[in-house]
């Protein structure tokens, strides 16, 4: 039987779910937003399933703002929220995307107690544990999505830098969505070789920043809201991982009990997907610098956390 994939938002990063989705046939698509925009979910749906018909994607979605449509879906993805204007932090959207997020994850729990959810709506770290706190789901159920991205931001700085093949640049973000994520540099490496050797410490340190500050480059540039084309595919890889059993190891916002140190808090570590949820947390041993900058950016994800109250 085809999967089912509900899209709780179905604004600019929405859209572009459903667009990716459907054109890696990863199964039917629920796109759901509020009655206040029924025409334009409605028209978006409409007009990928025409583009499916030119491509021949054995995929179809339906626009709706009835909960019941979602029903039975075996993945959802959450963006319903706020995004960011110029000058805003992430953390000034969690008094409004609080209120959406409790309305959202006590739909989530009546209509899809079994889906595996990923989180996208900021400020991410403290989104995701309201809803896993909302919903009372299993701690492998409930996932966000920061690390993918501001990975995916970090690997394209490097092959900018070198011009070389993105393919061949790996590296890891830890931490938690903020700008004082971790970027692993001692592990990254380019073909093989450590970063470390191709790159000297001023244009390695000028990437850092750069990814650190990616999303507000972005919110710079849109001036109307934030990046949407990367954050879909990098919340679809996580789905598809999910969908398919790929088994893949990335970096996403997960609960932690003990891990890293850090007890009660959803932080950005890598972990393995599959039909499990989140199988696994893979606890890397981090140098002295990186232990102490997983703590500085876990003192911001909690002090954000912590006023959330749930
Ligand atoms: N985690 C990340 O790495 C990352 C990256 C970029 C953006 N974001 C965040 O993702 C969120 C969405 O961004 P966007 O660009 O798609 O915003 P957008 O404004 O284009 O879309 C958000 C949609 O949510 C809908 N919505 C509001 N309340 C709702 C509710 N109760 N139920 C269902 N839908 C509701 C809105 O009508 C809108 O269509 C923002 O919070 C943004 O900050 C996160």
């Amino acid at each position: 039987m085809k999967k089912r994939i509900g899209l709780i938002g179905g604004g600019q990063i929405g859209g572009n779910l459903a667009l990716i989705a459907v054109q890696k046939q990863l199964g039917d698509v629920v796109l759901f937003d509020i009655p206040q925009v029924e025409g334009a979910i409605k028209g978006k749906a409409l007009d990928i399933n025409q583009l499916a018909a030119v491509d021949g994607y054995d995929a179809r979605v339906t626009g709706t703002t009835d909960w019941k449509d979602v029903a039975g879906s075996d993945v959802v993805i959450i963006t319903a929220g706020v995004p960011r204007k110029p000058g805003m932090s992430r953390e000034d959207l969690l008094e409004v995307n609080l209120k959406i997020m409790r309305d959202v994850a006590a739909n989530v729990k009546t209509h899809c107690p079994n889906a595996f959810v990923i989180n996208i709506a900021n400020p991410l770290d403290a989104m995701v544990y309201a809803l896993y706190r909302i919903t009372g789901f299993k701690k492998n159920q409930v996932v966000g999505m920061a690390g993918v991205l501001d990975t995916s931001r970090f690997k394209f700085f490097v092959a900018d830098a070198l011009k070389c093949s993105i393919r061949d640049v790996e590296a890891l973000v830890l931490g938690g969505h903020g700008d004082d994520m971790v970027p692993l540099v001692r592990s990254a490496t380019v073909g093989g070789i450590p970063l470390t050797a191709l790159v000297d410490k001023e244009k390695l340190d000028a990437i850092i920043k750069r990814t650190r500050e990616g999303g507000a480059e972005l919110v710079a540039l849109y001036k109307t809201g934030s990046a949407y084309f990367a954050p879909a595919a990098s919340a679809m890889a996580i789905a598809e991982s999910y969908l398919l059993d790929r088994k893949r190891i990335l970096p996403c916002a997960a609960y932690l009990e003990g891990e890293y140190g850090i007890r009660g808090y959803f932080m950005g570590v890598p972990v393995q997907i599959g039909a499990g949820g989140v199988e696994k947390v893979i606890e890397l041993a981090l140098s002295p610098e990186e232990k102490a900058e997983m703590e500085k950016s876990s003192q911001s994800v909690k002090r954000t956390v912590d006023s959330v109250k749930i």
